[in-house]
């Protein structure tokens, strides 16, 4: 393997910091780094060629009194691959806010978990106001170029997919909304080259939903008015429509109109879900009703004769008792899918007579869900997910969901070993839905190693067809995705991807 140290970033946590979102396999990293002619154990297949994104919450301040893990800086690792061969990058994602910590070597804002009104710095971002924008939750390609975001809204930063240089702001023919930022979770349309996209916060309307074509114009945005303060996190789309909801799971308003931010689950008032001709108006907007519970992400949706077919995960519990815990273990429950029990589900909304019916799809316990991204927003037979440690926000296993036969096949991590998100890479010339590849990257605490593994779609059960070694034990992270090496630009035509791509 070689290696070349890229950057440091300035690191003033604790050395003794006993934090357990910044200790263990949230262990954050302050060293950015190039690794090529990674070291393999089996063979990367020479049919998977393009890049696996990960990004992840990656602190390098303490919180001024209460970190919550959601708060760390943004930070992406790349795993490339073509012709047989990986390569590996890790940076920070140079937002504001983090550059202005760097400058200042303290932190500046207040965390989710503090009150924002103590933020040393009047300005911020984030729907409920004075928060860093840490661009750490999420990331897409779009228009060729990578593009993290933040699930409090913010800016979109602008990344190289291989060197993971940060190349500013989405800026949208400068009509990016600014005023309220955009969500984490905006959608690429594989079929299109667009990429619908919401926002929320606490100003009416208090949410909107828009549009930007493949050339990196936004085209579309419009008002979708909610009772009051949401919390959306995540969006769906069919070929025709742009799916929202309104879940039953938002800050108290007793509690916001005291300045103060709690998410409470209030079990008396539907699930919304709300259809959208993806270039319709406010006035286009479709309500329907659904049970109760807390969506934090959906799968994909299509559309089947008059009905949208929508799948999810639904909370059985999205708001767990608080109970007798310590600070952290109250605070985290809800971050511990076993508490609350989210798990694959169906929703088809009938457009011609307006009401939702819903079934579960399954008795497992798991998110994160991913498919091969060519169905997003078409017809999906396979949904591939992750399971989580009790107690814990930590991935330890791998299920694929077959939706034509109810089957599900499990890869399960041995004791000590947490994956991330688990991206679909179609093999090229793929001849089928799960003709591919699942690319995840593991923290091994008992080898204290990060790899990144490749399986083969068809057959997760048998173990990973590869190993590939990373320079250090990398953070456990959030949201990944994956973009093929044709939706990247110049990386057919350059002898190496990995630093020949400019953009
Ligand atoms: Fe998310």
């Amino acid at each position: 393997m070689d290696i070349e140290i890229l950057g440091r970033a300035l690191s003033t946590l604790p050395a003794d910091d006993e934090h357990p979102y910044r200790t263990g396999p949230w262990r954050p990293q302050t060293v950015e780094r190039k690794a090529d002619n990674l070291d393999v154990v089996g063979e990367i297949p020479a049919d998977l060629d393009g890049v696996y994104l990960r990004n992840t919450e990656n602190p390098v301040h303490p919180a001024l009194e209460i970190y919550h893990p959601f708060d760390g800086d943004g930070m992406v690792h790349v795993v490339g691959f073509r012709a047989g061969k990986a390569f590996y990058r890790n940076r920070f994602v140079r937002t504001d806010g983090f550059l202005a910590e760097q400058a200042a070597k303290r932190p500046l804002w207040a965390g989710l978990a503090e009150d924002p009104r103590t933020s040393p710095t009047p300005t911020g971002w984030g729907a409920r106001g004075r928060l860093k924008d840490a661009s750490s939750t999420d990331v897409v390609l779009h228009n060729g170029v990578a593009l993290t975001s933040f699930y409090q809204c913010g800016d979109l930063y602008r990344l190289n997919p291989t060197t993971l240089e940060t190349l500013g702001k989405a800026s949208w023919n400068g009509r990016f909304p600014s005023d309220v930022g955009v969500s984490a979770h905006p959608k690429l349309d594989e079929h299109t080259g667009e990429l619908l996209f919401f926002n929320y916060g606490t100003e009416a309307p208090y949410m909107h939903y828009g549009v930007v074509d493949p050339d990196d114009n936004l085209v579309h945005y419009i008002d979708v008015p909610l009772p009051g303060p949401r919390l959306p996190h995540d969006m769906a789309f069919t070929e025709n429509y742009a799916i929202l909801n309104d879940c039953p799971l938002f800050w108290s308003p007793e509690a916001l109109a005291a300045g103060k931010y709690a998410a409470r689950f209030y079990p008396d008032i539907p699930t919304r879900l709300a259809v959208i001709p993806r270039r319709g108006q406010t006035a286009d907007i479709r309500w329907f009703e659904a049970d109760p519970t807390y969506v934090l992400h959906w799968v994909n949706a299509y559309e089947e004769g008059d009905q949208i077919v929508l799948d999810g995960f639904f909370q059985q519990d999205p708001e767990p008792p608080a109970g007798n815990g310590t600070l952290y273990q109250r605070m985290f429950r809800f971050l511990d899918n076993q508490l609350m029990g989210p798990k694959l589900h169906r929703w088809r909304l009938n457009l011609t007579t307006g009401l939702a019916k819903e079934e579960p799809l399954s008795d497992t316990v798991s998110e994160f869900g991913m498919i091969n991204g060519r169905h997003g927003g078409r017809r999906h037979r396979y949904t591939y997910s992750a399971l989580s440690k009790p107690g814990w926000f930590l991935f330890n296993g791998i299920v694929k969901h077959d939706g034509v036969t109810g089957q599900e096949e499990t890869y399960r991590l041995d004791e000590g070993v947490y994956a991330s998100e688990t991206a679909m890479a179609p093999r090229v010339g793929s001849q089928g839905e799960d003709d591919g590849y699942l690319i995840t990257i593991i923290s091994d605490m008992n080898r204290d190693v990060s790899e990144c593994l490749v399986f083969d779609a068809r057959a997760i059960a048998a173990g990973p067809l590869c190993r590939i070694a990373l320079p250090e034990r990398v953070s456990s992270g959030t949201h990944s995705t994956w973009a093929p090496g044709s939706a990247i630009p110049q990386w057919a035509d350059r002898d190496d991807p990995a630093t020949a791509v400019h953009l």
